[in-house]
């Protein structure tokens, strides 16, 4: 053994993802996983940097480190992930924690393994930041933590340039991978027992826009979704510009598709809309809630709201109460508008005080919460099918989560993790649900 490694991951499930890749390399090498931070020989930081506070959070756990860095000068420390890919960013944390012995970016994943080797023999920082992302590296074999979900990149990057959103500058353009080395992934994944695949992408509807695939995402899915085996598929995220009935009609063809879709809305308003760049307008968005719920009454959207964006008018913030009201979103998540450098939005003139943007969040908080509370308390009564996850210590219960994402407590003698289990719900608690395990049959 080479010693233990630690990664410390913020951001998105496709950071997480990536830092499942991350561990892999660090597991060829020879390394080996420690969840004790402190007793880690090297700990890698993947960053986020999509609002200000994912970036402070990695500031001040970075900055914790520099003790640890004392006491024990031999601990190699690297950051990479989204933060060192945004302009000037890599200087910043040179200066503010000269500690770091090395930085790589979201685009050059691949390359820790040479930048580590090559730190064991310099005495000085290594860097490597690649500006543009090159060929799509299909031989990485990650080391998945996350039994029995495993998460298949579809597309990387991003070319939609919302005005308020760093991803493209950081992520690059979009590039998707060819469909016979994803679907390769996914019957191996299958074949190893592998229970629910997600098909993760900016926009997954965009997937093969390029004309690179022959392929677009409702054949991709509809692809995926034949592979033999009882498992689900999950994907996201989906844009409202581009979703559209050839996808729904693949979920209608398929039991195994989750009847969830992932739609970010972001604003109510179609005047906000469009400053933001999202290329649709609240009718087309309800238009395709209808279209979806008339194919497939039992589906459930989830989504993504951002308030205090700059101009937004109290009247615009109450089309977003009216919209989440009216669609009855199963959840969402909701966040304050953060200025990111580069941005178009960044250099808008009516930015909303903090005081307004914290007061919308809380109302809009607090109807979300009411109406997934709402959502559970249908669930009493009702036998759902669980994909078992995991075991909760503390509460003493075995978890996991139904189709539409909502997480089962229940009771069990025997192990069940990665099995599919029928829960008869009996209590509803906030978004959590308890329940028994139940013989009823399943909807499939
Ligand atoms: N590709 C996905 C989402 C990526 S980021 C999509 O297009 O929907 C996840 C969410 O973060 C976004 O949906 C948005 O709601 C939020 N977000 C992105 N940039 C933000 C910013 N500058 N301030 C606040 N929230 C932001
Ligand atoms: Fe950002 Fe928009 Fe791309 Fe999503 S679609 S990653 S919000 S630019
Ligand atoms: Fe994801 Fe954050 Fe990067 S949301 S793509 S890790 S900026």
């Amino acid at each position: 053994m080479l010693g233990k490694y630690h990664i410390v991951t913020y951001g998105c499930q496709m950071n997480v993802h990536e830092s499942e890749k991350i561990a892999g390399i660090l597991c060829r090498m020879g390394y080996e996983e420690t969840s004790k931070i402190q007793n880690a020989d090297i700990i890698v930081f993947n960053t986020c940097c999509i609002r200000e506070n994912a970036e402070n959070h990695a500031f001040g756990n970075i900055g914790a480190l520099k003790k640890m860095k004392k006491q024990n000068p031999n601990l190699l420390i690297a950051v990479g992930g989204c933060m060192t890919q945004e302009k000037g960013k890599t200087e910043i944390l040179q200066k503010k924690f000269p500690f770091i012995d090395i930085m790589f970016g979201a685009l050059n994943v691949e390359e820790l393994e040479t930048l580590i080797l090559r730190k064991r023999q310099e005495k000085k920082r290594v860097i490597s930041v690649r500006d543009e992302a090159g060929e799509i590296v299909e031989n990485l074999q990650p080391f998945r933590t996350s039994y029995p979900n495993a998460w298949v990149n579809i597309t990387y990057g991003c070319n939609n340039f919302c005005s308020y959103c760093i991803v493209p500058y950081v992520r690059g353009r979009e590039r998707s991978r060819k469909p016979e080395h994803i679907l390769a992934e996914v019957r191996s994944l299958v074949a190893e027992g592998y229970k629910e695949i997600t098909l993760l992408g900016q926009n997954v509807n965009s997937y093969g826009a390029d004309g690179s695939t022959g392929m677009n995402f409702a054949e991709l899915l509809d692809a995926v979704a034949s592979i033999e085996g009882k498992f689900r598929v999950r994907f996201m995220t989906s844009h409202p510009k581009d979703f559209n009935e050839g996808v729904v009609k693949v979920m209608e063809k398929h039991p195994k598709i989750c009847r969830l879709v992932h739609l970010p809305v972001q604003s109510g308003s179609n005047a906000v809309l469009k400053e933001m760049n999202r290329r649709y307008t609240r009718e087309k968005y309800l238009e395709e809630i209808k279209m979806l719920r008339e194919r497939l009454p039992e589906a459930e959207v989830t989504t993504d709201i951002i308030v205090g964006f700059p101009g937004e008018t109290e009247e615009d913030y109450l089309q977003t109460e009216a919209l989440v009201k009216e669609v009855d979103f199963a959840s969402a998540f909701t966040f304050v508008y953060s200025p990111r450098q580069g941005t178009r939005a960044a250099q808008m003139e009516n930015q909303i005080p903090d005081d307004v943007q914290k007061e919308r969040i809380m109302r809009l908080v607090e109807l979300v919460n009411t109406l997934t509370r709402k959502k559970s308390e249908k669930y009493v009564g009702k036998t759902v099918e669980i994909l078992c996850e995991d075991y909760d210590e503390k509460k003493g219960l075995y978890m996991g989560r139904d189709e539409f994402g909502r997480m089962g407590y229940f009771e069990s003698e025997k192990d069940c993790i990665g099995e599919f289990v029928n829960l008869q719900i009996t209590k509803a608690n906030g978004i959590s649900l308890y329940g028994e395990v139940s013989n009823e049959k399943e909807r499939w």
